[in-house]
């Protein structure tokens, strides 16, 4: 049974409170913490408002920032945004591409999973895992089902920005990668997410990092849970969740 404490405890402590926990621990911790905002879900969310995208993603970054100060987490040393950082993200496209492992067609960019060969490592997936047709949708343009977009080439009704491959804008995977090599160099201690992107997200992102720096390296994963209601997942494509404003005010009433 959900109970404001429980929410607010796995919350808060398990994702935001551990760059307090390991500065009481002493270290000195550099945090980054990215904000996404430019991708599928935002452009369409933004064209179905009639919005700007990059208005739609600042009103939600903006909220989530009072939240968190809200909340008393202590803000990240750095928080990138996706569209601030174009140009890192195209020259690590361009370092992968030079290293055999993308390709290009027709203004798409993908990463060939076929020329990286510790491909599945973090996820433990088989490249098998993924017949085409199955969880990987068919696009006959790639080599491989398993491959995945770093770059995609500019569609109606999208924003856009110029690259050596025509205009587009980045991949989803891609952004982590080169936002990470940005503000903590090619290897660093610890990244952290949700466990729901273990695959593909990290795979990738691992997959980019090293092939377009080979001495890339990330010493530890830590991957967070879901926070549940009643055994499901909270989500927001089911319609159970709580927000962080919602429960702070519970957190009120009982004083007032
Ligand atoms: C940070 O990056 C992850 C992976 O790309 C993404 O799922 C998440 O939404 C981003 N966080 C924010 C606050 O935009």
């Amino acid at each position: 049974v959900m109970s404001p404490e429980n929410i607010w405890s796995s919350l808060v402590f398990v994702k935001y409170f551990f760059s307090r926990y390991l500065r009481y621990l002493d270290y000195e911790v550099r945090y980054v913490r990215n904000f996404t905002d430019i991708d599928d879900k935002i452009i369409a969310r933004a064209n179905q408002l009639g919005e700007d995208p990059f208005s739609l993603s600042k009103r939600y970054s903006d909220d989530f920032l009072s939240d968190m100060a809200h909340l008393q987490c202590l803000p990240p040393s750095v928080e990138p945004r996706v569209s601030d950082h174009i140009d890192q993200i195209v020259t690590m496209i361009k370092q992968i591409i030079d290293n055999g492992c993308a390709y290009v067609v027709s203004g798409d960019v993908y990463f060939s999973v076929d020329n990286f060969p510790e491909y599945g490592k973090l996820s433990g997936r088989k490249l098998d895992d993924n017949r085409a047709g199955e969880r990987v949708a068919v696009d006959d343009r790639k080599k491989n089902p398993a491959d995945f977009a770093l770059w995609k080439a500019a569609k109606d009704g999208e924003p856009w920005w110029d690259s050596p491959w025509g205009p587009g804008r980045p991949g989803w995977h891609i952004e982590c990668s080169a936002m990470s090599a940005q503000y903590l160099g090619n290897s660093f201690d610890i990244h952290g997410g949700g466990e729901d992107l273990i695959f593909p997200h990290h795979e990738n992102e691992i997959a980019q990092s090293r092939a377009a720096c080979c001495d890339s390296s990330i010493n530890y994963w830590v991957h967070n849970g879901f926070v549940n209601v009643n055994g499901q997942k909270m989500s927001k494509s089911l319609g159970n969740f709580i927000t962080i404003r919602k429960i702070a005010n519970l957190f009120r009433s009982p004083i007032n």
